[in-house]
Formats: C-alpha cells, structure tokens, sequence
C-alpha cells in the first residue's frame, strides 16, 4: 500500500481548542472507587487521592474532564455528594452501590491537584429538571449571600467554582437512560433548563444531547428537533461513539474512524440547517464527550443483577486494550482532530478502569494500557497546535461494513513550537504501507518517528507485564528531497515530529 500527504502551509483547517484532550470521570465501576480515589492506598494523599493515578493524568495529557456520568447522572442527586451527611443510595444505572463518599468538592480539588484542569458538570435531566439544574449551578457558582452558596462555603469551599461547561443531561435519545425521552420532550426540557441557567449567568457555556451513536434508529430527526428547539441558547452538541469488532470482522473495526467522520460530516450538517432554518448567525460547535473502542458485549461489561445485589465500586467495563484497539483509538483521534474546525471539545470515555487508558489495582499499582500512548504522544505533540487542511492520497482497500476506505489516514498539525506533527494509521491487517509526506519549504533540523505495533496486534499490557506494549522508535524514517519516506507496519499508529 502507498499513501501521500502534502502539507500546505497556506491552507489550515482550524486551531486545535484544548478541550479536544479532554476525558470523563463517571461514578461507575472503579472509575472514581480505587481509581481515582482510594484512602489508604499506599500513594493516596490525606485526601484519599491516589498519587500514582495523578502523575499517570498528567502524563496523558488530558484537559477538561467530564463528570459526574454518563449514565450515572440521570439519577444522580448531587446534594447526597456534598456536605457531611452522605447516604448510600442505588445507582439504577449500574446496578451498583453509591456510597457517595466523593462528590462534587472532592472532583474539584482532585482537579486541582492535577493541574487545575478544567471541570465540565452534567445535570440530571432524566429523573430530574430545571430546578435542580439550577441548585447545582448556585451551589457551584454563586460567589456567596444566598441559602445554596452558603451551604458551599459551610461544606468548605469558600470560593465558587466558576464552572463553565454543563451538559444538559447524558444520552436523553438512548432507552436505557433513566427517564428517556422524546426528542420534542428532551428538546423542551433542555431549552427551558438552558434559558433559566442563562438567567443565572449569561456566559455559560451549554452541551445539548445529540445522539448516543450515529447507529441510533433517531439519529438525524433528533438533532434536527432537538436543535431546533435550542440552538440559540446552546453551544455545543454532543455526539457518542464506541467501536469494537464484529464476528471478527478486523478489517471494518480498523476503519471505525470512517463512521465517526461520516457521523461528524453529519451531524455538521444537521447544525447548519438548523443555522439556516432558524436564519441564526450563531455557531453551535461539536462536543464528542464520549469515544472510544469498547467491547459493550463481552463479560466485563455484564451489570450485576437481583434485588439483593447491589455492590460498591465493581469490576465494570475493564476491558483490555490490544494494539489493534490502540490503532483503532489513534485513528479516532486523527479524525477528532481532522475536524478541529468543528469539534470544540472532546472526552475520552473514560479515564481510570472503566474503558481506560490507566488501570489500577485496590492497594496495588497502576500502569498504562496501549491506549495510552496515542493519546499520549497526540496531545504532547499537538495541544495548543493549529490543523492544516487534510490532503492526502492513500491506496485503498475493501471492507464488509465501509466499502473501499483508505489503507492510511493521516492528519498533520502545526505545533505550537513551530515544529510539524504528522498522525498516521496503517488500517491494513497484513500489508505495510509506504508513506511519503511532502513538506512545506524550509530547513529540518529533527526528524523523530514512533510507532506502536506488534507483530502480535492482540498484544496488550497487564497487571503481570505493565510495558509490554510500548511505542518504538522507526527506523526507516527518512528525509530526502524535502519528502519524509516510512514505512508504516500493517495495524500501526505512528507519531512523527520534524524539527
Ligand atoms: O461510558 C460508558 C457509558 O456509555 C456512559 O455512562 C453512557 O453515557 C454511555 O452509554
């Protein structure tokens, strides 16, 4: 296989929002429980907050974090998560036991203690509505003066969190979600909610529920009747994708960014003639506040069940990543970051155990997943960067479920330190993919390539073999003629950095 990019310097796509590296921190599973926060573990802070998960956050790279789900949310109370009382309720979603010890203040100062990193709070609109959207936002927000903002400052936070971005509700299209609906009836809703939060403070910036996958039977008519209902009054819309492979089908699951494109294209679409219709000049952006490969059907997945059976902080959703997984995780990121015009903000789901790039073990440690490293190296290479318009040639290849798709998908980023990341995948199961990429004019200093693959693509890192799976510099890098020459293995994602 051959593929070609050429870069422009003329032409660019759009500057990358720093929200694009964002993840999701739901209550589900170990996600918060002995993911984030364990007292007593032998790294946790006086705060419960393990020390070794922190360095592993901020060696990912990630921005804003969602919270607190997810699915979670529509039924979350989040006065049980504040202040000293703090009962054990049923968390519906996850046929769990929420014992509510973390909440609210404790997501704040761990985010802190990342880095200062930026919070983007969900309200329940499934079991709940307006008014408790707008208890949050005062109890958040309000500086001081008024029953909510007092009881904050009482529970230890004298000053507002000055949180920015909520979504209005979690998946309110899926039938799954605790108080479902229609899009007439969500649209409603998330209007109303959003004009009263405005009333609070005008500057909010408000994520209105698209769809839980591009694969929905509504999909379309409800971003259509939803938007229509508050496009004037929202900023973003959101849109969810999870990929796995299919009656072993590897060969489609390696050309998953082709749906998410498609999905974005679409939805761009659908925002734009609710633009015209309305005859608004307001831009709503994207927010993809959930992707990523999950294996929804396989055992890890299973929710507990009965009556008597509701257990605290369970094995959920632990799937472990192989490097297949991990090329197919770096190619939605390409496309992510293709789009860089459209999508504003953007969250890996999710960030600790739960479909994660990090695991941890109760009392144990913790280490990187092969997931870990695209989004590693992307953001380190590419936050704060600007996209240039996508030109690239590949040689193709069929698929079952995408047609004919391009064997190398590539994005090239300008980086903030003026240097060029190039981003590429070789989608093909068994062949190797020559890459050439044309340079703009100009001296090159560096030219650094690193490439994750194994000649195992099931190869993945565990508890026993934490680094078994890690990206690799390639050799075959070359400059010649103002042209970079590689060589990408077949099932590969690949980093290159020229200086
Ligand atoms: O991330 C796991 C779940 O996937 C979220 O709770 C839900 O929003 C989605 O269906």
């Amino acid at each position: 296989a051959q593929a070609r990019l050429t870069i422009d310097p003329a032409f660019t796509q759009g500057r990358i929002d720093d929200r694009l590296f964002g993840s999701f921190v739901e209550h589900l599973g170990r996600c918060v429980y002995t993911g984030i926060y364990e007292p007593g573990h032998p790294t946790a802070d006086a705060d419960g907050f393990r020390q070794d998960v922190i360095d592993l956050v901020r060696e990912l790279g990630v921005t804003t974090i969602r919270y607190p789900g997810g699915n979670f949310v529509s039924g979350y109370r989040w006065e049980d998560g504040v202040g000293p009382e703090r009962p054990r309720r049923l968390d519906l979603a996850w046929h769990s036991t929420e014992t509510n010890r973390f909440g609210l203040h404790e997501m704040a100062s761990w985010l802190d203690k990342v880095g200062g990193n930026e919070l983007m709070e969900a309200v329940n609109l499934g079991t709940r509505g307006v008014q408790e959207a707008l208890d949050l936002l005062e109890y958040a927000n309000v500086p001081g003066g008024t029953a909510l903002s007092e009881r904050r400052r009482r529970n230890g936070a004298d000053e507002p969190f000055g949180i920015r971005m909520w979504c209005l509700g979690n998946e309110m299209d899926g039938p799954w979600q605790l108080g479902h609906k229609t899009a007439h009836e969500y649209g409603r809703l998330a209007a109303m909610t959003a004009a009263a939060m405005r009333q609070v403070d005008p500057d909010l910036e408000l994520v209105v529920c698209g769809s839980s996958s591009h694969g929905m039977d509504t999909f379309g008519q409800w971003e259509r009747t939803v938007l229509e209902e508050t496009y004037d009054a929202v900023d973003f819309v959101s849109c969810h994708a999870y990929y796995q492979p299919s009656d072993g089908d590897l060969a489609s699951f390696l050309a998953s960014g082709v749906d998410m494109d498609a999905f974005i294209r679409d939805v761009s679409a659908t925002i734009d003639a609710a633009a015209a219709r309305l005859r608004s000049s307001h831009r709503v952006a994207i927010s993809f506040d959930e992707w990523n490969v999950w294996y929804m059907d396989a055992e890890p997945s299973k929710t507990p069940e009965g009556i008597g059976n509701w257990p605290v902080a369970p094995r959920l959703l632990e799937d472990r990543y192989s490097v297949l997984d991990a090329v197919v995780f770096g190619d939605l990121l390409i496309t992510l970051l293709k789009h860089a015009d459209r999508v504003r903000s953007a969250s890996l789901a999710q960030l600790v155990n739960v479909i994660a790039p990090i695991m941890t073990e109760p009392g144990g440690p913790s280490w990187r997943q092969t997931t870990f490293y695209p989004f590693a190296l992307t953001a380190q290479l590419a936050k704060g960067g600007t996209v240039y318009e996508p030109k690239q040639t590949s040689s193709t290849h069929d698929t079952a479920k995408y047609g004919a798709v391009d064997t190398v998908d590539s994005v090239a980023v300008n980086a903030p330190d003026g240097s060029l990341a190039v981003f590429a995948v070789n989608r093909s199961v068994d062949e190797p993919a020559e890459f050439t990429i044309r340079l703009p004019e100009g001296d090159v200093s560096s030219l650094d390539a690193r490439t994750l693959h194994e000649d195992d693509p099931m190869a993945s890192n565990t508890l026993e073999h934490p680094d078994a799976v890690v990206p690799h510099a390639n050799a075959s890098a070359r400059i010649t003629d103002g042209e970079v020459h590689i060589t990408l293995p077949p099932v590969s994602w690949t980093a290159i950095r020229i200086g």
